[in-house]
């Protein structure tokens, strides 16, 4: 599903994003924000997510839906859905760095998020949060999602354990 807006679109991972992914992931200052996404990234690591996603994509029952933020063919982020169940779902997502601060991620949580609650049927969609991270944790609010609570270590970073700030939204 192809969904389009102003300055971008989003649309699922393809075959020949594996170069633009990996220039634009493999930056320090986005992978510190993230909890699963390697450093340095790799154009193989690309070319497996990428591979991964293609996969997931034929199956009945996702466990996880991924749209690229595409800029002008490229990969200039993404936003995505994971551990999805029935009713709930994780939001993940990255931009690129030159793109910070232009209110594209805040209109990319839009879309996405209303794909999951009308599309994926969520009920509740809810954003894992690093404590300093506070331009995620403002987007995430611009899109009427609420601060729920700190979980307190429940992430395992560098063998480092880190506090996440929860905010959920829940379809009205
Ligand atoms: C988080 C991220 C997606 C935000 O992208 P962005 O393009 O800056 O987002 P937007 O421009 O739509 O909105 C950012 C908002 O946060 C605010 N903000 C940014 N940095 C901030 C800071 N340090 N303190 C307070 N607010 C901050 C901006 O002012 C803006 O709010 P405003 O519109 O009210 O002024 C981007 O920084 C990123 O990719 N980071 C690395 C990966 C990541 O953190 N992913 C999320 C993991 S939970």
């Amino acid at each position: 599903m192809i969904i389009g807006t102003g300055k971008f679109i989003l649309r699922p991972f393809r075959k020949g994003d594996e170069v633009s992914l990996r220039n634009n992931i493999n930056n320090e200052k986005i992978v510190r924000n993230l909890a699963v996404v390697p450093y340095p990234y790799t154009i193989k690591m690309a070319e497996e997510w990428i591979a991964k996603n293609l996969k997931e994509a034929k199956k009945k029952k996702p466990l996880m839906v991924n749209f690229v933020i595409d800029i002008d063919g490229e990969v200039a982020g993404a936003v995505g859905f994971s551990n999805i169940e029935q009713h709930k779902a994780e939001l993940g997502y990255w931009l690129a760095r030159k793109y910070w601060g232009s209110g594209i991620m805040t209109d990319a949580v839009k879309q996405a998020g209303k794909f999951g609650f009308e599309k994926l049927k969520l009920g509740r969609i809810y954003a894992k949060v690093y404590p300093w991270n506070k331009g995620s944790m403002r987007v995430l609010e611009k899109n009427g999602f609420k601060f729920e609570g700190v979980l307190r270590k429940n992430a395992l970073k560098h063998g480092k354990l880190i506090d996440e700030h929860i905010f959920a939204k829940i379809r009205k």
